[in-house]
């Protein structure tokens, strides 16, 4: 039986002071049976860390760079994000792919990176509404996924699959339950493949979970838990997710 996951991506929203308040929501309102963890903007990696010692919950960053160290003006390595004890890194959100055009291989090479120092990457595949209307939905995850499927090789198995629909995210339009499935079952698939982990692995969906669609959302056979976005924002829904993946 696969546990359930529940990340937090907070993007680049916060500061100190709302951190503080979020972080201590958490706490009165945990622990729950889930997993949970937040990924958060890398100056707040380590006061969020302080503030959760003794949690149940634990923390990422929201990206890493794909190189070990030198001269990357700007960039964030994994060994610096295991360094401040990340368990998590999210790779390839299509914010990044569409906003920094991060292609395929880049985000698997990343995966790569995180994995070689203990950080687990939370790859993100999706496609776009356009994709979607034009039936290409399976070759564009499928593809997303195999780049990272060749680049790990053998530590695939190591890794959490986040689908988010590029539509969905941030739009208040959720993919339905059977829509998700669909496409968890399909990555599921391609996993079984590749690995003999595939039915252990989660693969979590992420692009508008609320608290009142998120329990239809985790009961289907595929879906392993979410990646949240602006519900994580507000310690009472981000909780009310939590306790729906319990
Ligand atoms: P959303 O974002 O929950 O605000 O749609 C999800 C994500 O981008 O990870």
């Amino acid at each position: 039986m696969r546990k359930k996951l529940v990340v937090g991506n907070w993007k680049m929203h916060g500061n100190r002071a709302s951190n503080a308040l979020l972080l201590a929501g958490l706490k009165e309102l945990g622990p729950w049976s889930a997993q949970v963890a937040v990924c958060v903007p890398f100056p707040y990696i380590t006061e969020t860390a302080l503030a959760l010692t003794g949690q149940q919950v634990q923390y990422g960053a929201q990206d890493c760079s794909a190189h070990e160290q030198g001269a990357y003006t700007g960039e964030v390595s994994s060994a610096m994000l295991a360094d401040l004890g990340c368990r998590y890194a999210i790779v390839g959100h299509s914010e990044r792919r569409a906003y920094h055009r991060e292609g395929d291989q880049l985000v698997a090479d990343k995966a790569k990176a995180a994995l070689a120092h203990g950080v687990t990457p939370i790859v993100c595949v999706g496609e776009t509404l356009e994709e979607r209307e034009a039936g290409r939905t399976e070759e564009v995850v499928k593809r997303q996924l195999a780049a990272v499927v060749h680049t790990l090789t053998h530590c695939i198995g190591e890794i959490v699959v986040a689908y988010e629909p590029v539509w969905a995210i941030g739009t208040g339009r959720t993919a339905t339950p059977e829509q998700a499935q669909a496409v968890h079952a399909l990555l599921r698939q391609q996993l079984r493949a590749a690995t003999q982990k595939a039915e252990q692995m989660q693969i979590l969906y992420g692009g508008s979970v609320k608290p009142d669609n998120a329990a239809e959302l985790f009961r289907q056979p595929d879906i392993d838990g979410g990646l949240i976005g602006g519900a994580s924002l507000k310690a009472a829904d981000f909780a009310a997710i939590c306790r729906a993946a319990g």
